[in-house]
């Protein structure tokens, strides 16, 4: 398909988001297509899955460079080389500063495992677990400096159930970031996404759920 969005996937692990990308990018109607996928881990698992799709990797290993910026350089010159025009953060262990958000802001993603703005940061199951929250979910949105903070594109919604332990909730979980990633990257290649006042605002977005869920049902 001619102008395809060109996408860059940034890994430092397993790469199953990354698959589920791969995937979707596959099919020749989808309107994006992965034009590099680089990793900070030289033995991230995610990379097998790259060599698999034959699709071009590099790897910037972050403990080679003195700092941060000299870090970040590097990976901005990968990506722009590439010539990719979106930045899709897959399970991507390392903090980014503000200069390298700033300068592709509205052109850079990360998925989360909870429903945002609740439960940023690591070890979001045991949080939710300890909380005693009925829903949790995941969620796809812009990457502002703050960490887990942006404009929220899309978000799924999963019970808590009886008896889950934070493995249960992860698997769970999951199996719908990889439905919804997919989707927002084509939301966005499609130009249907866009950002007001920190807002995201989707053209013509159907509604698939019903109007409430809840949990538990007597
Ligand atoms: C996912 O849970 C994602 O939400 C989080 O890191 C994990 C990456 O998993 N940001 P994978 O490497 O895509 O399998």
């Amino acid at each position: 398909m001619a102008n395809q969005l060109k996408l860059a996937v940034l890994i430092s692990g397993r790469g199953s988001n990354l698959q589920a990308l791969i995937d979707a990018t596959i099919e020749p109607t989808f309107p994006a297509e992965i034009t590099r996928i680089i990793s900070n881990e030289p033995d991230a698992a995610g990379l097998e899955r790259a060599v698999e799709a034959d699709i071009s990797s590099t790897i910037v290993p972050h403990r080679d460079y003195l700092d941060r910026q000299s870090f970040e350089a590097a990976l901005d010159k990968v990506v722009r080389d590439s010539g990719a025009e979106l930045i899709v953060l897959a399970g991507f262990m390392r903090l980014l500063t503000r200069d390298f958000v700033d300068a592709w802001r509205d052109k850079l993603i990360n998925i989360h495992p909870s429903l945002l703005p609740s439960f940023k940061g690591m070890h979001t199951h045991e949080r939710v677990l300890e909380a005693g929250v009925r829903f949790t979910g995941c969620t796809v949105h812009y990457v502002r400096p703050e960490m887990d903070e942006g404009p929220i594109i899309i978000q799924a919604a999963v019970p808590v159930l009886p008896g889950d332990n934070k493995n249960d909730l992860a698997a769970r979980i999951l199996k719908q970031e990889h439905v919804i990633y997919p989707l927002a990257v084509r939301l966005i290649a499609e130009g249907r996404v866009r950002v007001q006042k920190e807002r995201v605002i989707i053209e013509d977005a159907g509604l698939s759920a019903p109007t409430s869920t809840i949990n538990p049902v007597p």
